[in-house]
């Protein structure tokens, strides 16, 4: 049976299914197998699991274990339960904003323009040069721009990823999420201008880490993990010294790695010390970073990834926090591949944040032949739709690549 625990319950003997903890590149641990001994026990502590599954079918049992399906059931009520809400979390009446194609064209070429910016600011640093902070205000600008108009054009966009270009795409997207989720909450302007730079700065310090660990599709040594965690000294290093960025700014590379229970890097700070920003920048990264394929995992559905959150809720990131990302982005995120009545697949391309079971959605796709349809835009919420979402579907298990469809 697969019991989640916790690491002071893990012992020598157990078999460990998974560490619960994909934001960590899991070249720098296998994620599964038995422990052998205490010091293995103490690694994955250091790597800051703190609760991780157990198969007690091929190893050493934990009686007081939860069974994996209890952990589900707590996902799955959550889930429930946000899915019925009438949320109003920085809700927007539909009709009095442009629809998702209208903005399209924009979105791209700022989309496009943001990760442009990321990519001449590392030219920069290489050749000695400082970090341009007009060109990450302006570039924070016009995307905050086009999340005004409608946000769901830039989020579509930053679901299609290219090979090779984790870093600069993760780092846009990271601002755009901050923005979404500060501009749902309803903070200040001012604020959510500083947050959208400081996502799209965040882990910039990532240039200095040579790229053969970056990189590397097999397993990081102990030393090239610390390495890696250097990013973030690194990344307040190039921050430090660059003139006109804004506290909130700067401090969103300094504590997006912490994490509430102690457990993150670099300092390892206790709760009271880390910000709502660093809070809210934890979630969107972490978002963000399991979303991805990677050399060393393959990305979870958005929808997945939401209820990974909930789980890491528990010790890692501030649950309200994450309910109200999730009531943001919806339970049914733009990227979700869901089933609808009828034998029909879509993609959702709007979320409905106030009914959120009646998203809008880019219907492709036939079950039941299993065959690719004619694309057609379908609005849940219209009188006349005949659909509803029945499931959630795993593009990979049904070997459909939805980005075109996004
Ligand atoms: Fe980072």
């Amino acid at each position: 049976m697969i019991k989640k625990i916790s690491i002071d319950q893990l012992l020598p003997g157990m078999y460990v299914a998974d560490l619960n903890n994909q934001w960590v590149p899991s070249k720098n641990a296998s994620r599964s197998g038995v422990v052998k001994t205490q010091a293995i026990i103490e690694k994955i502590r250091a790597l800051g699991v703190t609760e991780l599954f157990i198969d007690s079918d091929k190893g050493v049992d934990c009686t007081d274990g939860k069974s994996a399906d209890s952990v589900k059931q707590l996902q799955a009520s959550q889930f429930n339960s946000l899915s019925v809400q009438s949320g109003t979390l920085g809700a927007v009446q539909r009709s009095s904003r442009p629809t998702v194609t209208q903005e399209r064209d924009r979105a791209e070429k700022r989309y496009s323009a943001a990760k442009d910016m990321i990519g001449s600011i590392i030219e920069d640093i290489k050749t000695g040069k400082g970090v341009n902070a007009d060109a990450v205000d302006n570039t924070a600008s016009d995307l905050i721009e086009s999340l005004n108009a409608n946000e769901n054009a830039l989020t579509c966009l930053s679901f299609i990823r290219t090979k090779d270009e984790y870093l600069l795409e993760h780092s846009v997207n990271v601002g755009l999420l901050l923005g979404i989720f500060a501009k749902a909450r309803r903070m200040d302007d001012t604020i959510i201008h500083q947050l959208v730079a400081g996502g799209l700065l965040h882990d910039i310090g990532k240039i200095l880490v040579p790229t053969e660990i970056l990189n590397k599709p097999g397993k990081l040594e102990p030393e090239e993990w610390d390495e890696m965690k250097r990013h973030v000294t690194y990344g307040e290093q190039i921050l430090d010294v660059t003139a006109g960025l804004s506290d909130i700014t700067r401090s969103i590379c300094s504590i997006h790695h912490e994490r509430l229970d102690g457990s993150g890097y670099p300092r390892n700070l206790p709760a009271k010390k880390i910000t709502i920003y660093g809070r809210m920048a934890a979630i969107c990264d972490v978002f963000d970073a399991v979303t991805a394929d990677r050399v060393y995992h393959i990305g979870m559905g958005p929808n997945d990834a939401l209820k990974k959150l909930i789980e890491w809720s528990i010790f890692h990131l501030d649950k309200d926090l994450v309910y109200d990302f999730i009531r943001c982005l919806s339970v049914y995120p733009v990227g979700t591949l869901v089933e609808l009545s009828g034998g029909r697949a879509a993609v959702i391309i709007e979320p409905n944040r106030r009914q959120p079971k009646l998203p809008v959605v880019r219907l492709f796709y036939s079950t039941k032949q299993q065959r690719l349809l004619t694309p057609e835009i379908i609005d849940l919420a219209s009188k006349d739709c005949a659909y509803e979402i029945i499931n959630t579907l795993d593009s990979r298990q049904l070997g459909i690549d939805i980005r075109p469809f996004l």
